[in-house]
């Protein structure tokens, strides 16, 4: 079957943006946004694990994001920024199927350890007596694991299943980089059992993370309600303020990108939406807990004063 039809053994990407005159400015910027990247979730990790006020398992949970946000963004940044600048914009076969590979599966292991962190979150907050007994170190430690072996695991099957198909028609994928719905543009076999597995786990994923932090909030907000000191609300607001706004981030560029009427009308906004949750998402959830979060930032102070 499909022995006359001849598999592309290289992809070219159309990239980024055909304007010459915005190829500078977009390197730059992004280069800028992939070193903050880089050093504020480096960092991060660099904190948690030096400072003794942040081994909890919220630090915990952060400090794996923040690995999460690395390897997401270094899977497709750089490539991106040596495609800007040269004129070949070309990706192997097989450079396909591992960016594609650790792009979904890191996109899933962030999503499902935000909606643990709400859950941790909930625990601290509504059962603060039992927290320690209930955020045990076997516990934190599954609450990462299963995340990592589900991501893993869902990645695998879709991606072995849209490197199953043929691809003879075209080898020009229009993106800036291997992503599953272009990419099976190109294929010259049925696609509809692989866009319905995408389909699939992308909803169920997205679904019960969305609903795990919006029971978790809603569980949360009632109970910062019932209290009875300002203190005690402001306290217990505090904590958890910085995680609820890098969730909303997430879910509303995924909300913006996926709850839309028509996805293939805006083809040139789905470049943009993808820069803003692949190479924009990963830098934000560092700074946001470093300017908001008052335990980040005394240490990222006395980290700096201690250094310079
Ligand atoms: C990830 O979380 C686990 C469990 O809480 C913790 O033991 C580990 O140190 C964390 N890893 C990183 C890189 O922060």
């Amino acid at each position: 079957m499909g022995s006359n039809r001849t598999q592309v053994t290289m992809f070219e990407l159309t990239g980024l943006t055909d304007n010459k005159r915005l190829i500078p400015f977009l390197f730059i910027l992004f280069l800028i946004i992939y070193m903050v990247t880089l050093i504020g979730n480096v960092g991060m990790m660099g904190l948690v694990r030096a400072f003794s006020s942040l081994h909890t398992p919220m630090y915990y949970f952060l400090s794996n994001l923040s690995l999460v946000d690395l390897v997401y963004s270094s899977t497709i940044t750089p490539k991106m920024l040596a495609d800007l600048i040269s004129l070949q914009k070309s990706i192997s076969f097989i450079g396909c199927v591992l960016q594609i590979y650790f792009y979904a599966a890191l996109a899933s292991i962030e999503v499902l350890l935000l909606s643990n962190m709400s859950y941790d979150r909930y625990v601290a907050i509504c059962h603060p007596l039992h927290y320690a007994s209930v955020m045990t170190k076997d516990k934190c430690f599954s609450l990462v694991l299963l995340p990592s072996c589900v991501g893993l695991l869902q990645s695998l099957a879709q991606t072995s299943c849209v490197f199953s198909l043929q691809y003879c028609r075209s080898n020009l994928i229009d993106h800036f980089y291997c992503e599953i719905p272009p990419l099976l543009k190109l294929s010259c076999s049925d696609t509809l059992f692989c866009e319905a597995l995408t389909l699939f786990f992308v909803s169920t994923l997205g679904l019960y993370s969305f609903i795990t932090v919006l029971v978790s909030y809603t569980l949360i907000v009632s109970s910062i309600l019932r209290m009875k000191s300002a203190e005690g609300r402001q306290k217990a607001f505090s904590t958890c303020s910085s995680h609820l706004m890098c969730v909303s981030i997430f879910f509303t560029t995924v909300f913006f990108i996926y709850l839309r009427p028509d996805t293939r009308v805006l083809e040139k906004k789905d470049k943009v939406a993808s820069v803003i949750y692949s190479v924009v998402t990963p830098m934000l959830n560092p700074i946001i807990y470093s300017l908001r979060n008052q335990e980040v930032k005394k240490v990222t102070i006395k980290a700096m004063q201690a250094c310079c």
